[in-house]
């Protein structure tokens, strides 16, 4: 089996490489990454002489075509992912998150691959105050990540509809574990916690989301792939509904920093103040969480407390410049 695997170097592309080695150590793995600011080599470093790596760009058919020649299944995980960016800035969203996709599956058609795997977000499905969103509730997304990543979300939809090219679509809840981008809630709170800075908690805290271990969404994605519907979306939910607050107090206990590090900052526009999965239907091929949360956040925390050469090298290029511009010079912090 040969697969193509788009955003591999990121944080679920690299923890699902890592799964797919231990898990289907006879398949074959090109990874297709541009390496933007939130790719990272290292993420691969264990695994490098056992895949192959393409550096190249999803929305370019010149680098999307030679890359998934040959190819049986290829997983897009590829895309900008992070919100509070997309609302400063929506074209890279626009360009790789739809634009990208359309490419690869304009040539998954024309090459004959025989699974496409879209990897969508819960956060299509937009605010959902209460109850558990089901597959076939109406997306509503409301801000400009969530509104490229429903765009492909049906886009991949329409090419098994219309084409025929085999496609199953992920919808998953909010990610925890290794390798994580800090600029996302989780990371940025043990690694600040870790140095003793402030975490900013938006608006009133109150925001709840649906968090999973990182693995759990792995797992789930490789069913996807051998068992999986032409044309179905599956909701991959974790479960552990938290608001800001309560994950940030569970953080900073993992890390055994003061509570009084949580400070209330401006809220993110347009923010959605609650997810939630109803995760059934991926429960009746066989999936449900494996992890522990409160064990699955110690892991986590151990993780980054042991590879601070990792998160420590990202703080100190990028990242700063983003902290400074949106958390500061946007009055954040
Ligand atoms: P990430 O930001 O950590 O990684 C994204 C990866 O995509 C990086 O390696 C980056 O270099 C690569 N990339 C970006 N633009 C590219 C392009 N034009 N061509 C090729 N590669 C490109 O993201 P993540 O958190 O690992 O998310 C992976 C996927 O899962 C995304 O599609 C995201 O929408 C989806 N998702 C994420 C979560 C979450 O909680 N993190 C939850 C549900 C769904
Ligand atoms: O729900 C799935 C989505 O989860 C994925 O599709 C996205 O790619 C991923 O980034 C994530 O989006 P969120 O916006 O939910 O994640 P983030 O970590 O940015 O924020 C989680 C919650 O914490 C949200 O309510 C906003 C809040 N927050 C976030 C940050 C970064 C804060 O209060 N302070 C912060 O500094």
């Amino acid at each position: 089996m040969k697969l193509l695997i788009t955003g591999g170097a990121g944080f679920i592309g690299s923890n699902f490489v890592h799964l797919l080695r231990r898990e289907r150590p006879d398949w074959d793995l090109t990874i297709l990454d541009k390496l933007t600011y939130a790719g990272n080599p290292a993420n691969l470093d264990t695994v490098k002489d056992e895949i192959t790596f393409i550096k190249g760009d999803v929305a370019e058919p010149a680098d999307v075509r030679p890359a998934m020649q040959g190819c049986d299944v290829v997983v897009n995980f590829a895309a900008e992912t992070h919100v509070d960016r997309s609302i400063v800035d929506a074209d890279d969203f626009i360009r790789t998150d739809v634009f990208g996709a359309y490419v690869l599956l304009e040539a998954a058609k024309e090459l004959g691959v025989e699974r496409f795997v879209q990897i969508s977000t819960d956060e299509i499905y937009g605010e959902v105050l209460e109850g558990f969103s089901k597959e076939t509730d109406p997306l509503m997304p409301r801000n400009p990540y969530s509104a490229s990543k429903a765009a492909a979300d049906r886009l991949a939809y329409s090419y098994w509809a219309t084409h025929g090219v085999p496609v199953v679509i992920s919808r998953s809840s909010n990610n925890y574990g290794p390798r994580q981008y800090p600029e996302k809630l989780v990371p940025l709170f043990i690694t600040n916690a870790l140095e003793g800075k402030p975490c900013p908690v938006y608006g009133t805290g109150e925001a709840v989301r649906d968090w999973i271990h990182v693995r759990d969404h792995c797992r789930a994605i490789l069913l996807l792939i051998e068992k999986g519907e032409n044309g179905e979306a599956y909701n991959v939910g974790g479960g552990n509904l938290l608001n800001t607050l309560e994950m940030g107090g569970a953080i900073l206990d993992a890390v055994g920093a003061d509570k009084k590090l949580l400070e209330h900052v401006p809220d993110r526009p347009g923010h959605d103040y609650r997810y939630a999965l109803d995760s059934d239907k991926l429960a009746a091929l066989g999936w449900w969480p494996e992890h522990d949360f409160a064990e699955g956040l110690r892991e986590t925390v151990e993780w980054y407390r042991a590879n601070e050469g990792w998160w420590k090298k990202i703080k100190s290029g990028e990242f700063k410049r983003w902290w400074k511009r949106y958390y500061q010079d946007e009055g954040r912090a």
